[in-house]
C-alpha cells in the first residue's frame, strides 16, 4: 500500500475522487493525510468524513515559505507519507520543497500542459480557439505547473463553452486522471527518465482524437 498525502487549498473534487478511488478494495494506494493551507477549505470535509486525518497549516501562520514548507513536510513525515499528491493546492512551492519530494510529487493541472500553464486555463483555451483542452497529471519541479507528464486526458472544447461549461467538463475528466496515475505510480509503473515518464505495459492505440469530429 502505498501511502499518500494530498493538499489542497479549497473544494476538494480531486480528493474527493482520490478518496473514492483508494476505497475501492484492491486500490493500491491509502490517504495517510489531508493537509490543507485554508482552514475554510472544503475539501477538509471530504477528509473528515472518510476519517482521514485532516490538517490545517496555514502558510500565514509561518514567517517565510521555508518554515512553512518544513512544517508541511514534517507533517507527511509524520505521516509517514511516501506520496505528495497536489489537489487544487494554490501555492508556489519551492526548490527545496520540490527537490525534496523528487518524484514523489505529484500535481494536475486543468490544461493539456505545456499548453496554458497559471490560473484561468479554460477562459484561455477558448480565447485562443484551441478545439481540445484537458487535463495533466505530472511530477513537480520548481517552475510552475512543469514536470514530466505521467498522464493527460482531453476533451473537446466547444463553439458555445463558456469557462463554466468547459470546466465542468474537464473537471470530469480529472476525476478519472488522478486516480488513474496515482494507480499506475503505486503498481510501480511509472519511471522517469532524462524528464519523461516511461510507463510499463501500456496497451497500445493509436487512434486520433478529433475535435470537431472526423467526418
Ligand atoms: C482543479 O481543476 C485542479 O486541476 C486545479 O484546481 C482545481 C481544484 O479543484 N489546479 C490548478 O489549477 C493547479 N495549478 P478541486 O479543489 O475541486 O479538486
Amino acid at each position: 500500500m502505498l501511502k499518500i498525502g494530498v493538499l489542497i487549498s479549497g473544494r476538494g473534487s480531486n480528493l474527493q475522487s482520490l478518496i473514492a478511488a483508494c476505497a475501492a478494495s484492491g486500490f493500491p494506494a491509502q490517504i495517510a493525510c489531508v493537509i490543507s493551507n485554508k482552514a475554510e477549505a472544503r475539501g477538509l470535509d471530504h477528509a473528515r468524513a472518510a476519517n482521514i486525518p485532516a490538517l490545517v497549516i496555514s502558510h500565514r501562520d509561518y514567517a517565510d515559505r521555508p518554515a512553512f514548507e518544513a512544517a508541511l513536510d514534517a507533517a507527511l513525515a509524520q505521516h509517514q507519507v511516501q506520496l505528495v499528491c497536489l489537489a487544487g493546492f494554490m501555492r508556489i512551492l519551492t526548490a527545496w520543497f520540490t527537490e525534496r519530494w523528487r518524484d514523489r510529487l505529484i500535481n494536475i493541472h486543468p490544461s493539456l500542459l505545456p499548453a496554458f500553464p497559471g490560473l484561468d486555463t479554460h477562459q484561455k483555451a477558448i480565447d485562443y480557439g484551441s478545439k481540445l483542452t484537458g487535463c495533466t497529471v505530472h511530477f513537480v519541479r520548481a517552475e510552475m505547473d512543469h514536470g514530466p507528464i505521467i498522464l493527460q486526458a482531453a476533451v473537446p472544447v466547444f463553439p458555445e463553452d463558456t469557462e463554466e461549461t468547459l470546466s465542468a467538463r474537464v473537471l470530469k475528466a480529472e476525476h478519472k486522471a488522478y486516480p488513474t496515475a496515482l494507480r499506475l505510480i503505486a503498481d510501480n509503473r511509472v519511471n522517469v527518465f532524462e524528464e519523461r515518464t516511461f510507463i510499463s505495459d501500456v496497451p497500445a492505440s493509436d487512434e486520433a482524437l478529433f475535435s470537431p469530429p472526423k467526418l
